[in-house]
């Protein structure tokens, strides 16, 4: 059972897992939205190839006022909205005490506030429109240490508890909200991991491998889906590197 005939908003689709899943997403005959900073050749891409049912916009993820003509805009679109993934984010890569203030602002910003600002959006239109699914891509980081990644790890387990609780708060209105945690995974993020680095967590991951786009869509998928009953979890899609 996969998702289809859906309305549904991804953020960060530009690159990277986003771009993945908004693709993907489109391919299974859905309606998706997108918004990222800026735009890419692939944005105009998908413009093209799917004039009805792919919309991109310029978006700050913490632009409230830009958020919320975004999903009006899109609900105008595509009419209901069935489910929003939480993924735009920015890493980070210096130990806490090399970490100046702006750059700890920013990664609470764009983690924390921007995908807390959409979730409320989300939970507006899901509640009139008698349900929903809302999934935030975590991190492992979220729930396990990681050298550097300090603030963005707080972000994560931010998102992680904001889950737990929501879905105390909207499950009775049909509204399933969860996360997906993946390990590392090639993108512009993590691209600042070192060879050997990567060598260290291909090494104590069980599976051997390190996740990729396509194995987090899947998860994604199924949790989209609205088959599951899955209610305020945190997936792990690590190759087991948590267990
Ligand atoms: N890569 C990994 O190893 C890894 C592991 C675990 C979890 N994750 C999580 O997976 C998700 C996707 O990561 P990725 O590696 O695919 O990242 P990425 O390649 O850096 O892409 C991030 C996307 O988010 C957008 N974005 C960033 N800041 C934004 C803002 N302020 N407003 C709107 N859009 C914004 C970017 O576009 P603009 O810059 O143009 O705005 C881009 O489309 C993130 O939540 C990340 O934390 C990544």
């Amino acid at each position: 059972m996969h998702t289809t005939n859906q309305g549904i908003i991804v953020s960060g689709g530009s690159r990277g897992l986003g771009l993945h899943l908004v693709q993907r997403l489109l391919e299974q005959g859905n309606r998706v939205a997108t918004f990222a900073r800026s735009r890419t050749e692939d944005m105009d891409r998908l413009s093209v190839a799917y004039p009805e049912d792919f919309h991109f916009s310029e978006v700050d993820a913490t632009d409230v006022d830009g958020i919320t003509k975004f999903f009006a805009a899109v609900s105008d679109k595509f009419g209901r909205i069935h489910s929003v993934v939480n993924n735009a984010a920015i890493g980070q890569d210096q130990l806490l005490m090399h970490t100046d203030v702006e750059t700890v602002k920013s990664i609470v910003d764009i983690n924390i506030v921007g995908p807390t600002i959409l979730t409320r959006a989300a939970v507006k239109h899901m509640m009139l429109e008698g349900g929903g699914n809302i999934v935030s891509i975590s991190s492992i980081c979220g729930s396990r240490g990681y050298a550097g990644l300090t603030v963005y790890a707080g972000s994560k387990g931010y998102l992680d508890a904001m889950t737990r609780s929501l879905a105390r708060e909207v499950g009775e209105a049909g509204i399933f909200v969860n996360c997906v945690a993946p390990g590392f995974f090639e993108s512009e993020m993590s691209s600042v991991l070192r060879p050997e680095q990567l060598a260290t967590i291909k090494r104590r991951t069980p599976s051997g491998a390190l996740s990729n786009d396509e194995n987090i869509f899947k998860v994604v998928d199924l949790v989209v889906s609205g088959t599951t009953n899955m209610q305020g979890q945190v997936v792990f899609v690590d190759g087991g590197i948590t267990s």
